[in-house]
């Protein structure tokens, strides 16, 4: 078990599971949860308190490790950037992986990123920093998902598909090999993409077209 204080940041659903995460691989122990929401101060998180605001992060010492839970990866950017203002640098940022999930020797994963339960990485895969996979994401052979990328449940990919920045692909949605999502995008729950989704863009349905 390695003994360096974990803390994450965002009183979020995302922080509950990763929580769960966390205790089903039984090698972390998490002191707190930050947040900057003043009416959460005092509550708790499956037993963990959440404290905060932000810049609190200064007063755990170096070798303390954060993971940031908010699930929009626009939030994870802008959390991102404050805790680096108050000296958190991108080498103190852990992981959270699931015990169930698999890391072949081709695939690399940035750091900060949260994988839940049965995520599936198959070959060749790249995932960048602070990447969310919900449970049951399935990556397959050459995809590349760039930092704060976020796949809600279920959501499949085809071989070779690049995700941009911040995208945000909703529940059980799927998108063919080789298609490219753009940055700040949206694609609905159970879409089917077949084609080029342009950066910031919202689409929806099968198969998937703009929706704004
Ligand atoms: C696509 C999405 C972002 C649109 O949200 P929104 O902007 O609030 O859109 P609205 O709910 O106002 O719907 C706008 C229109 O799009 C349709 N629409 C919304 N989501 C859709 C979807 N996933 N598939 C097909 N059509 C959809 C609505 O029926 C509505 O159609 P209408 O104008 O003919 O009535 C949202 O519905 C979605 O799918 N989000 C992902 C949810 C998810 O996976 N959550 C996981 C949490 S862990």
């Amino acid at each position: 078990m390695t003994r360096r204080p974990l803390i994450l940041v965002a009183a979020s659903g995302l922080a509950r599971e990763a929580l769960s995460a966390i205790d089903a691989g039984g090698d972390r122990v998490v002191e707190a949860i930050l947040d900057d929401d003043p009416t959460l101060h005092g509550t708790s998180i499956g037993g963990i308190p959440v404290l905060g605001p932000l810049p609190r992060a200064n007063s755990y010492r170096d070798d303390a490790e954060f993971v940031v839970c908010a699930g929009k990866g626009s939030s994870r950017s802008s959390i991102v950037s404050a805790l680096a203002a108050h000296g958190v640098s991108r080498d103190r940022f852990a992981s959270i992986i699931d015990p169930t999930v698999r890391i072949p020797a081709s695939c690399k994963v940035g750091v900060g990123a949260i994988l839940l339960a049965n995520t599936v990485l198959t070959a060749d895969v790249t995932l960048g920093d602070h990447v969310v996979t919900m449970p049951g994401a399935v990556i397959t052979h050459n995809c590349v998902l760039e930092d704060f990328a976020t796949l809600c449940a279920g959501v499949t990919l085809g071989g070779a598909v690049h995700v941009g920045q911040r995208a945000y692909l909703g529940t059980n949605s799927s998108v063919r090999q080789g298609v490219r999502v753009g940055s700040d995008s949206v694609l609905g729950m159970g879409a089917a993409l077949l084609t080029d989704l342009p950066d910031a863009e919202c689409w929806a349905g099968v198969p998937a077209e703009r929706l704004r």
